[in-house]
């Protein structure tokens, strides 16, 4: 009997039944809603793929890559559409009542064809889901389960961030990064450019910033003490403004914005080791830092400064044009510099500033100006509502949710990416001795997993301003690529699912049972992720 129901078995799936059931669905992060199909699709060499328009010729073309890639041929394009055997990426249908959301899909698998519908950002989705239904072996027929998914995110702000200041990040491992990125449907990379112990980015005008900022002769060695030991090897590297430019597009043909962070007015230790004059303090040796923490070296709020600042930021906004966000940092300003300087004290009367938080405000507000004056959006970390949030700022909310909360009740866009779900520079496993040296907080992927960008205090109103959620990747114990993969995956993934995918589809159990397929999948692309307990 058994042998009998295997023959029929056989004989339906040589007739392209599919025996799917949702086990063996492994999407992440979580389609909307996804219905399997009762016939599976044959990928052969003869599969034609139509397009209905030049505008989704690089979807087809990033779809033969990955044919290409997994089971090494390349699928030809038809001008017509044909019935059988063919893959068709094309816009969705009009109802005349609501255009479909620019970054929703539906992708229908059945035996006869493949269809993704969608605008070209939505449909890249679409191709990033079907990527994850092409099995990773390879044959004469390639079969893809039966579906019928219609998807869209949750969130518009989906974003993985890396700090490339505490070591520097080779380009082609930063491409890498995004590249996996776009897998899990992030659409915002935000590239932490300076800080204390480096700066990265090249500007034209100032070259310092790279010749002196971007070195340090050494760091400071193992897990942080107050006292210093360095390990005695000279650090550096920068970004050329052509490299900038290359990973820029790189990321954009991904439908991931590039958003640069120029750290201001605190973090600048680099910035003023090239440029002290820059800083509100006279014969000092400011210096590119070899160790952690916060530093009490700042910028000076002087004329002088905010030229150069605003000559950085025009070189950056050139870079980054699709970028409608510049971030400038804001964040762990020690104030120290500003009380004891002349200069500052003049101005706070000048200005009528009652403190040096509203110093602090009154910089931001200066630096917003310039920026929205050139046609780009401020975002910056919570500490910029302190002494006054400035008029049209988007706030990143890190220090737990209540700055995203406080920010949003007045009226700001906000980007929660709090400690306690989203630094992945914490430990992922409870026994510190078993990770890396490194923080000493602890991050569980199971945490990361839990996270819900929106507070459930928010009014409706309120909640339109939460746009999404990011992951935070501070490198000061990463100093290799490899060290950053360690620490970002599989948690990144759990990202995915917490900022695109409604909270009703998710489930933890799932999502490691999920998970599991896409390890293999990370493994074959030479990620080296940290094994899930
Ligand atoms: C931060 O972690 N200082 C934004």
């Amino acid at each position: 009997m058994k042998r009998f129901l295997v023959a029929i078995a056989v004989m339906l799936s040589l007739a392209g039944f599919s025996f799917g059931q949702a086990g063996d669905i492994n999407i992440i992060p979580k389609p909307r809603f996804l219905e399997l199909g009762p016939r599976s699709f044959g990928l052969t060499r003869q599969t034609k793929i139509h397009v209905s328009s030049s505008a989704y010729r690089p979807h087809a073309e990033f779809l033969n890559d990955l044919v290409y890639k997994y089971y090494g041929y390349r699928l030809q394009l038809t001008s017509r559409f044909q019935k059988r055997n063919s893959i068709l990426l094309a816009e969705p249908p009009s109802n005349h009542q609501e255009t479909p959301a620019a970054d929703a899909y539906r992708l229908v698998v059945d035996s006869d064809s493949i269809k993704i519908l969608g605008q070209p950002e939505g449909l890249f989705y679409g191709l990033r889901t079907l990527a994850q239904l092409l099995p990773m072996v390879k044959g004469s027929e390639i079969r893809i389960p039966g579906v019928s998914i219609s998807d869209s995110p949750r969130f518009p702000y989906r974003g993985m961030h890396l700090d490339v200041a505490r070591h520097f990040q080779p380009v082609e491992f930063v491409k890498k990064y995004i590249d996996l990125m776009a897998q899990y449907k992030f659409n915002y990379f935000h590239w932490h450019l300076t800080d204390d112990q480096g700066w990265r980015i090249e500007i034209k005008k100032y070259p310092r910033l790279t010749e002196v900022g971007s070195k340090r002769p050494e760091t400071h060695l193992g897990a942080y003490t107050t006292t210093f030991r360095g390990d005695g090897i000279p650090h550096g590297g920068f970004y050329t403004q052509e490299q900038i430019k290359e990973v820029v597009r790189y990321a954009k043909k991904r439908y991931i914005t590039v958003i640069p962070e120029i750290e201001l007015p605190g973090h600048a230790s680099a910035a003023l080791a090239a440029y002290p004059q820059f800083g509100c303090k006279k014969d000092y040796q400011y210096k590119v830092q070899q160790t952690w923490g916060t530093f009490k070296e700042i910028f000076c709020p002087t004329d002088e400064t905010f030229k150069f600042l605003e000559d950085v930021l025009t070189e950056t906004i050139a870079l980054f044009p699709d970028s409608p966000y510049i971030h400038i940092g804001g964040d762990e300003v020690l104030k120290d510099h500003w009380k004891e300087s002349v200069f500052v004290q003049d101005l706070k009367k000048r200005e009528n500033l009652k403190d040096e938080h509203e110093v602090q405000s009154y910089f931001i507000r200066r630096i917003e100006r310039f920026l929205n004056s050139k046609g780009k959006k401020m975002i910056g970390w919570d500490e910029i509502l302190d002494g006054g949030l400035a008029p049209n700022a988007t706030v990143m909310s890190w220090r737990g949710m209540k700055g995203g909360i406080a920010a949003a009740r007045a009226k700001h866009y906000v980007i929660m990416s709090p400690t306690d779900f989203s630094y992945f520079d914490y430990r992922q496993g409870s026994d510190a001795a078993k990770e890396p040296v490194g923080q000493s907080a602890f991050l569980p992927l199971e945490k990361v997993y839990s996270f819900d960008p929106m507070p459930k205090e928010l009014s409706a109103d309120e909640a339109k301003l939460i746009l999404g959620g990011q992951g935070n990747v501070w490198t000061e114990y990463m100093k290799t690529p490899e060290a950053v993969e360690y620490m970002v995956f599989p948690r990144m993934l759990a990202m995915a699912e917490a900022v695109w995918s409604l909270p009703e589809n998710r489930d933890y159990t799932d999502f490691r049972r999920r998970l599991d397929h896409h390890l293999a999948r990370l493994d074959k692309v030479g990620v080296k992720y940290r094994k899930p307990d």
